[in-house]
C-alpha cells in the first residue's frame, strides 16, 4: 500500500473510511527546513502519545479538532481534512525567528500573545506573511481567518495552562487547521501537537524541553519528550 502523504514527520494513509485517515508518526526529526536530519528511536510513539493527550484535552474543553482515536503507539485516526495551507505561529516569549528577526533577547513574556501567519511551502522555506496575503492568494478567506485567530487564542489559553499544571511553560507553538472532508465550511484543528511544534521551558529551571534540544544540539532529546509526556500524563 502507497501512503496518500509522506511529510517530514509523518505519514497518512487511507481506512475504509472514506472520511478517516490513519496518520503514522514516523521516528525522523528534522529542522531549519529539512536540513538538519536525524532520527529518534520512540520519537514516534512519544509525540503520538503526547499529541492524543492533547487533542483528547482539547476536545474536552470544546475545542474541535480531527482526532478520532489512537491506533497503537504511532498510529492515529483522524477526520479527513483539507489543510489550510498556513502555519499559524503563537508567540507568548520572546523565541527562536522572532529573535533573530527583531534583536529581542528570548525569553522576554509578551503583553499580549503574538500570532503570525507563514506560507506552507517547504520550497520557499515557510515565510512569514500576513492576512492580506492570505487573502489574495485565496488561502483562506477572511471569515476563515478570523476563525483561526480566535481558536488560536483559545487553544493557546487552553495548553498554557496545561503545561503550567505540568511544570512547563508554553514560551511558542505552531498549529494547523484543516476543513473537513465531509463538511469543508467547518474547520478543526489539525496536524499534531507536540514538542516538534511547541516551545516548553521547564518552569522552575528553564529548561528547554522541546524540538530545540535538537535545533541546537543540547543532546536530551528523547529524554526532554519522555518528560513531557510524563508530566502530562500526571495531570487530571
Ligand atoms: P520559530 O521561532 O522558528 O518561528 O518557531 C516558532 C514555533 O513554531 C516553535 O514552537 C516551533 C514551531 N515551528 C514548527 O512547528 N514548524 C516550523 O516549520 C517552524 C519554523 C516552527
Ligand atoms: N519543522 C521544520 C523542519 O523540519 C522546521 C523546524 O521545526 O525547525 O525543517
Amino acid at each position: 500500500m502507497q501512503a496518500l502523504y509522506e511529510g517530514k514527520a509523518k505519514r497518512l494513509w487511507a481506512t475504509d473510511d472514506a472520511q478517516v485517515l490513519r496518520m503514522e508518526f514516523k521516528n525522523d526529526a528534522t529542522a531549519f527546513n529539512g536540513e538538519k536530519k536525524a532520527q529518534f528511536e520512540n520519537k514516534g510513539r512519544l509525540n503520538n502519545t503526547i499529541s492524543t493527550l492533547i487533542y483528547g484535552y482539547l476536545e474536552r474543553c470544546g475545542v474541535p479538532t480531527h482526532f478520532v482515536k489512537q491506533l497503537d503507539d504511532t498510529n492515529v485516526l483522524v477526520k479527513k481534512v483539507e489543510i489550510v495551507m498556513v502555519e499559524v505561529i503563537i508567540r507568548n516569549y520572546s523565541a527562536g525567528s522572532f529573535c533573530k528577526r527583531t534583536g529581542l533577547e528570548e525569553g522576554k513574556k509578551f503583553s499580549q500573545p503574538i500570532i503570525e501567519y507563514s506560507l506552507k511551502s517547504d520550497e520557499l522555506g515557510d515565510p512569514l506573511v500576513n492576512d492580506d496575503y492570505i487573502r489574495e492568494l485565496g488561502l483562506a478567506t477572511i471569515a476563515e481567518m478570523q476563525f483561526l485567530r480566535t481558536s488560536a487564542l483559545k487553544v493557546n489559553e487552553i495548553l498554557s495552562d496545561l503545561f503550567a499544571k505540568a511544570g512547563l511553560r508554553l514560551i511558542d507553538f505552531k498549529l494547523e487547521f484543516g476543513r473537513l472532508a465531509s463538511d469543508p465550511s467547518t474547520i478543526v484543528l489539525a496536524d499534531e501537537i507536540s514538542p516538534d511544534g511547541c516551545r516548553l521551558w521547564d518552569l522552575a529551571t528553564g529548561e528547554k524541553m522541546d524540538k530545540d534540544r535538537f535545533r541546537r544540539d543540547l543532546g536530551g532529546v528523547m529524554e526532554a519528550y519522555e518528560e513531557v509526556l510524563k508530566r502530562l500524563q500526571e495531570q487530571p
